[in-house]
């Protein structure tokens, strides 16, 4: 057997994609409340007002804020060792600078990880999952602000003097190396957007607007490193990982100019904020990067300091697809989890256009494994596809079942590699609304939810083909994939 026996197998969620509720209980509104439903091809767009007649389906999503108890026990039927959840912000600070946290919104999280605890699962809590205060984003523009620190300090602060005795294990912010490839302004660094902006619309690369995004992304590199300071004090059990969205980039020849493209971009998008998060220091090639932009990140005094002192534990990430990279601008481009490059003749792709690589999962873990020596987790990794509810209510998923067997394999490959992998987290392990797109018929569930793109249906959940072959995966510790 070599996956190692306390291995941590479970799936994976985010607030605001699965808990709905979203102005319940003294809940404030969130970025992602803003965000309408959209599909593969009609992109989400952000509103500055709540429009009535229009569809946002962080509103409602699966109700997992009520329907928790019911999800949890169907977690713990398949087995899982670890829930990866997020908490929302704005259910215990409703507009992010609030003096006193919300109780309704502690009470809620109490009762979710003591729920987990009954049942033996070990909660990853991750406090930022791409939502973040409206009112702060309005007031401030997000992370651009530098007073947005003091606020997210005060939250984990709060969480984690909350549940210390409840959860172990933190990840500060998800995916945070989205904001370098300027697509996650809105989504992961809260700047308030244009009215009708379309969630995935070309960012400004102006200098100044590269100079706000890489401050603002510093400003959650100092949030992240006092978070684990301050964490460390309240309990020096708390362990801390960063989360990167793992992009394995391929040179699409081996002309030596497609092979340097393809180690420039695996070395930023991997190892910027990898670096700062685990070293607790910045990447090389930051100067040049911020040359090529014109922009620089405005620091204070001590700042390096911070960073160097509250470096993450682990190092988590998501991991979906790879990608080629060509200095050959006629090549063909492929979709992809929040980047874009060129199609490999090699892999096949999703039906949303994500391109299927399971080796690359092998290759991404000996990457960082390699360069940072400390554990491991993969906290996202699934196909969305489109299912079919049979007329007994079934639904026969084996595409997801190949596609997570082939990523389990070349994961255990990894680790006869020698590759310290602790944990895998599959994402959306019960059906829920797509960050990209904002639909539900991208499912990445082994639990069926009764919900459509228009956001009719009962809600009801079911167990899919793939609910029983995890349960088998986890029960054998990853032994009988079959
Ligand atoms: C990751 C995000 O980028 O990919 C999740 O952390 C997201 O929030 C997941 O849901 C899958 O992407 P999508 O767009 O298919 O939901």
């Amino acid at each position: 057997m070599s996956f190692p026996e306390k291995f941590f197998w479970g799936g994976a969620t985010a607030a605001n994609q699965c808990e709905g509720a979203w102005n319940v209980d003294g809940k404030g509104p969130s970025t992602a409340d803003h965000m309408t439903g959209g599909d593969y091809t009609h992109p989400r767009t952000f509103t500055t007002t709540i429009q009535p007649g229009t569809y946002y389906p962080s509103h409602e999503s699966i109700d997992h804020y009520h329907r928790y108890e019911e999800d949890i026990a169907l977690f713990a039927e398949m087995g899982f060792k670890m829930y990866r959840m997020s908490i929302n912000w704005t259910r215990i600070f409703p507009h992010g600078d609030d003096e006193k946290p919300n109780q309704a919104g502690l009470d809620h999280y109490r009762k979710v990880f003591e729920c987990c605890r009954r049942y033996n699962i070990e909660p990853l809590v991750t406090m930022s999952h791409y939502e973040f205060p409206y009112s702060l984003s309005e007031k401030w523009n997000g992370w651009a602000d530098r007073r947005t620190i003091e606020c997210f300090v005060r939250y984990t602060k709060t969480i984690m003097n909350e549940y210390k005795d409840l959860v172990r294990y933190w990840l500060t912010f998800n995916e945070i190396n989205i904001s370098l490839m300027g697509i996650g302004d809105t989504m992961s660094l809260g700047m308030f957007p244009k009215e009708g902006a379309a969630l995935m619309s070309a960012p400004d690369m102006s200098p100044e607007a590269c100079t706000r995004r890489f401050t603002a992304l510093h400003h959650q590199f100092i949030a992240s490193a006092l978070t684990v300071i301050e964490g460390k004090k309240i309990n020096p059990d708390f362990r801390f990982g960063c989360m990167i969205a793992g992009n394995m980039a391929y040179p699409f020849t081996c002309n030596p100019d497609d092979v340097m493209q393809a180690w420039q971009q695996n070395q930023l998008s991997n190892f910027y904020c990898g670096d700062v998060q685990v070293r607790g220091e910045y990447h090389p090639l930051t100067d040049k990067l911020l040359k090529e932009h014109n922009a620089r990140i405005i620091m204070e005094d001590g700042d390096l300091d911070i960073l160097k002192e509250g470096h993450v534990d682990f190092y988590s990430f998501s991991y979906y697809m790879s990608s080629c990279t060509s200095t050959d601008p006629e090549q063909t481009k492929t979709a992809g989890n929040m980047m874009f490059g060129v199609r490999n003749p090699y892999l096949k792709a999703s039906d949303w256009g994500w391109q299927i690589d399971p080796v690359g999962l092998r290759v991404y873990l000996n990457e960082v494994y390699n360069r940072y020596k400390v554990p491991l987790m993969v906290v996202e990794n699934g196909l969305g596809a489109a299912d079919t509810v049979e007329g007994d209510g079934s639904v026969h998923d084996s595409y997801r079942i190949d596609y997570l067997r082939s990523h389990i394999r070349e994961m255990e490959k990894a680790v006869e590699d020698g590759v310290d992998v602790i944990a895998y987290t599959m994402w959306g392990c019960i059906d829920l609304v797509s960050a990209s797109t904002g639909e539900m018929k991208k499912r990445y569930g082994f639990i069926y939810v009764d919900k459509d793109n228009d956001g009719n249906g009962t809600l009801n959940r079911s167990r899919k083909d793939s609910f029983y072959w995890y349960k088998k995966v986890i029960e054998t510790n990853g032994e009988d994939l079959d």
